[in-house]
């Protein structure tokens, strides 16, 4: 009989459900929250009530559309962290209950590892081993993936995450919450050398944005007020444009120095900000240089959903890894711990 996984996935601001039957993504569902949009940023008391209203009819809506009903899932997989404490209780909580329920396995799934398994959503899919950048508004990682749940991390970022610089930056130009979407409209028509912004390379594969953030702060306020409103009201693009090709720049050369490295040459680029146009040509273009195949998921599974949670939870009932009824929230869950015995 064939696998019907469900996914459940919460750990932030959205809210959602996908249905994976034999490996294949039958539906997925994501309710994002809007309320955080006035407030600059997630609020995290307001996130979890928010899921606990939207996690019912979400999961309801992935089985009709999927065309299953509850009685047809063999298995229930969710995120159990990272992320905030309270949003995940909400999903795994339900996902315990449902799947105490109906009789069936609880499969935990690390969040990055629910990114790094986007890839296998789409028909065309890379081979195990492959090298995969992880790039979101909480992580920045370039992973070696192998099979059965072994990862390598080359290198993570020692402090702000790629996405968590574009929306900084968009705070700092006043573009609102979140900020990689709007400046990666505006650096369109922009100019990447008006400004050169700091590449940051702080050793090996270990990436650093805080100090690029600080520096397009500095660069705002080496002018006075009316100098900055003209500067704002003509190059805004120009800025934009400038700073998305420091972070492009950095996260592009550490995947080449890595296929060079390491001889890997199935490559995946995974997470929110991997829905960035100047990112997706220029890894595009090095892929090519270097001889690589390039992996990178829709949009809408590049940035959070139910469907890459499901399909994790799927690759792990095949490799026959399921979570203990005592799986608890992990907040600062990491890659490099072997997650799946974690109670
Ligand atoms: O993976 P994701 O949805 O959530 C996390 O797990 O963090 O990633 C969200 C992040 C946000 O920081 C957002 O600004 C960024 O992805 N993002 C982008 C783009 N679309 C979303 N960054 C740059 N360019 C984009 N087009
Ligand atoms: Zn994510």
């Amino acid at each position: 009989m064939d696998s019907v996984v469900l996914g459940i996935e919460s750990s932030c601001d959205d809210t959602a459900a996908a249905v994976v039957v034999a490996g294949r993504v039958r539906s997925s569902i994501v309710s994002s929250q809007r309320i955080h949009a006035d407030f600059g940023g997630v609020v995290p008391e307001l996130a979890s009530r928010a899921h606990q209203r939207l996690i019912v009819p979400v999961v309801d809506s992935a089985l009709v559309e999927a065309g299953v009903t509850r009685e047809d899932i063999t298995a229930v997989g969710v995120t159990y962290g990272p992320g905030l404490a309270g949003s995940l209780l909400v999903g795994l909580s339900f996902a315990k209950a449902y799947a105490l329920g109906l009789g069936v396995p609880l499969i935990g799934v690390n969040h990055l590892e629910g990114h790094i398994y986007s890839v296998f959503i789409e028909d065309e899919s890379p081979a195990f081993p492959y090298l995969c950048l992880i790039v979101s508004g909480g992580h920045t990682q370039l992973v070696i993936v192998e099979e059965n749940f072994e990862h390598s991390v080359l290198g993570s970022t020692l402090d702000d995450a790629a996405g968590e610089a574009f929306d900084k930056v968009a705070k700092l130009l006043d573009l609102g919450y979140p900020g990689g979407p709007v400046i990666d409209r505006l650096a369109a028509a922009g100019d990447p050398s008006f400004h050169t912004f700091p590449r940051s390379r702080p050793g090996g594969y270990d990436f650093s944005f805080s100090g690029l953030k600080t520096s397009v702060l500095y660069y705002l306020n080496g002018f006075d007020d009316k100098t900055r409103t003209m500067l704002l009201e003509e190059h805004l693009n120009d800025i934009c444009a400038s700073f998305q090709q420091a972070v492009v720049d950095v996260l592009v050369d550490a995947l080449d120095r890595a296929i060079d490295e390491t001889g890997i040459r199935d490559i995946a680029i995974v997470g929110g900000v991997s829905a960035n146009t100047a990112l997706r040509r220029d890894a595009r273009k090095m892929a090519d240089a270097a001889g690589a195949r390039l992996f990178i998921p829709p949009l809408e599974y590049s940035v959070d959903n139910g469907a890459m949670i499901a399909m994790a939870a799927y690759f792990k009932l095949r490799a026959g890894i399921t979570s203990p009824w005592t799986l608890t929230a992990h907040p600062d869950l990491a890659l490099d711990r072997q997650t799946s015995q974690i109670a």
